[in-house]
């Protein structure tokens, strides 16, 4: 996967794997995520890829609140890649976003595309893009015909703001920011480009600890 995201000109990659608190020990999450980043580490450096750690965190109840997000954040910044509940969101869902806003830690959404179909009022949606958090878009999304078009009038009104990719395998779903890139090069211009790049990079300055 990394000679993939190598030659699709990856310079720096953030792992996030899944992290589900009802069934993780925030500990065991972690000393996993340790061993398997140093597994990997160097040959990332080979690849000239800077590897950084992250989590895709499930939504829980009570988020706002929890105390082991400090550890989940994106390394050394106070970014949290959430991943919001796949079913119909509700008022107090987003509230649990806005306390995480008010603690200070900036909530990345991952995959918007993925909850649409979750939700009997889109409106709710609409929701939490106008809050001030960041909107990611996943790769797949712009390369199927069923979420392409709404996918890049997001990001045409920048309601999105980032593009990620999966990096579960080679098979099933493998690292193919490249293609997702080449998508909204075609339909929005090299400009949209240049701007998640540059995004991603502020992103990661501003939110330093
Ligand atoms: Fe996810």
């Amino acid at each position: 996967m990394l000679d993939s995201c190598a030659e699709q000109g990856v310079t720096i990659q953030i792992a996030t794997p899944h992290f589900y608190a009802n069934h993780m020990q925030p500990e065991d999450f972690l000393r996993n995520r340790q061993a398997a980043y140093e597994k990997v580490v160097d040959y990332a450096g080979e690849k000239e890829i800077s590897l950084l750690c992250g989590a895709e965190v499930a939504f829980f109840r009570s988020i706002g609140y929890s105390e082991i997000l400090d550890e989940m954040t994106i390394s050394d910044t106070r970014l949290l890649l959430l991943e919001m509940p796949f079913r119909e969101w509700t008022s107090r869902d987003l509230k649990e976003v806005e306390l995480l806003l008010r603690r200070g830690i900036h909530p990345i959404i991952a995959h918007i595309e993925r909850f649409y179909s979750f939700q009997s009022d889109k409106g709710i949606i609409d929701d939490l893009i106008d809050m001030p958090v960041t909107i990611q878009v996943n790769a797949e999304a712009l390369l199927s015909w069923r979420t392409r078009g709404k996918m890049l009038k997001l990001f045409r009104t920048q309601q999105a703001q980032l593009l990620g990719s999966d990096c579960h395998n080679l098979t099933s779903r493998p690292p193919n920011l490249q293609q997702g890139r080449e998508v909204l090069e075609k339909k929005l211009g090299q400009t949209q480009l240049q701007e998640i790049d540059t995004l991603g990079m502020q992103l990661l300055k501003k939110y330093h600890r």
